[in-house]
């Protein structure tokens, strides 16, 4: 089995940051988003990874090498204009060749491990009704923003739509897909939707009219679509949640750790106050201040005099003299200072490179 790993994207909803970045390189809990799905795909066993990239295809290869750090074998696939999830598959063709593949949108995010979804599929070819594809659905509040599923009394998936403004249901088709070489045929038979994509809803639509059997199961743990802010800050929390302490940096007598907490080599807290779950980057410095839940602070940021909470800061950025600073992401590179002695609370989305002197 292969995996196809969709990492091009111009990743619109959570500008600035992506003006200067591929939105599955933004870290969570202190980790690029795309490397959780590539360690998935390792875990069940696939090593075989192509990875289609788009205008950001300098950053992502130069984050992903040719895949050997996590025991993988990459390729990269260039998609010249988004032209949707099933076009992916059109260009992967060779790569792809005959073989099953799991799909996976680079920027989707999952508790559930990929083992057992790899091995219900193998199960059930052996069985009498062989499916051709398998997907994974999850209920959802919003269900006019995903592929919306609808299954008759006995689960069989029997209409797909891509969102839908009067939605038949409310079970989202989560960005990872398992297929037979028989999507090669769906994808070459579709036309583009609406927005212009040839959109993959389409093409399981596709094998379901030709009669084929579409494997669907519920997720019970959480799914997250990170490409805006909020999600990504709740991706944050929920994989923070997961993390183990471990102190290797410096933490001197006047500072207090609280909860789990993960210090990097390098990094040095002063006089200050860290309550977990946080990460904090290697070679940061944390002098006079504190770091609340569900932080992420990155590599060689320095956040002095401030209060930091539920928050991403991206690597060496400066965070100094804030009196309180939630729910909010920051770029790599960037300054956030304090001119004058107001306090307030501020909630930031701010690009790479950017200064912000509050006042
Ligand atoms: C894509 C798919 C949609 C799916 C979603 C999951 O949407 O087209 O069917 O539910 O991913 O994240 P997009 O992120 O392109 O809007």
């Amino acid at each position: 089995m292969r995996a196809l790993i969709l990492a091009g994207g111009a990743g619109t909803r959570l500008r600035p940051i992506t003006h200067t970045r591929a939105k599955q390189l933004v870290p969570v809990a202190n980790k690029p988003i795309l490397f959780y799905g590539i360690e998935a795909m390792v875990d069940a066993g696939i090593t075989e990874i192509g990875v289609i990239v788009g205008d950001t295809r300098d950053e992502v290869m130069e984050a992903l090498g040719d895949g050997a750090q996590f025991g993988a074998a990459i390729t990269y696939i260039p998609q010249d204009e988004p032209l949707g999830l099933a076009h992916c598959v059109l260009i992967a063709k060779d790569f792809l060749a005959d073989d099953d593949f799991v799909m996976y949108l680079g920027d989707n995010l999952l508790e559930q491990d990929l083992a057992a979804f790899t091995a219900a599929f193998e199960r059930e070819r052996a069985g009498a009704t062989p499916p051709d594809a398998q997907i994974l659905l999850k209920q959802v509040p919003d269900p006019h923003r995903f592929g919306i599923a609808t299954l008759d009394s006995d689960g069989n998936v029997v209409q797909l739509i891509e969102k839908p403004a009067d939605p038949p249901s409310d079970l989202a088709l989560v960005g990872v897909y398992l297929f037979n070489a028989l999507i090669h045929d769906a994808v070459a038979a579709i036309e583009p939707s609406p927005r212009g994509e040839l959109e993959i809803t389409d093409a399981i639509q596709w094998l379901v009219d030709q009669g084929r059997r579409v494997r669907c199961e519920l997720l019970t743990g959480w799914w997250i679509d990170t490409g805006k802010l909020t999600p990504l800050l709740e991706a944050n929390r929920l994989l923070l949640e997961r993390i183990d302490s471990q102190i290797d940096g410096d933490v001197d007598e006047t500072s207090v750790i609280d909860g789990r907490v993960h210090i990097a080599a390098g990094a040095r807290i002063i006089n200050s106050t860290i309550r977990g779950p946080v990460s904090i980057g290697p070679d940061a410095e944390i002098r006079d201040a504190f770091i609340g839940p569900f932080s992420a602070v990155g590599a060689r940021c320095s956040v002095v005099s401030s209060e930091v909470e539920h928050s991403v800061i991206m690597d060496d950025s400066t965070i100094s003299d804030i009196p309180r600073l939630e729910d909010s992401l920051i770029g790599s590179h960037a300054e956030v200072n304090r001119t004058r002695r107001k306090p307030r609370s501020l909630q930031l989305m701010v690009g790479d490179h950017c200064q912000i002197d509050v006042e």
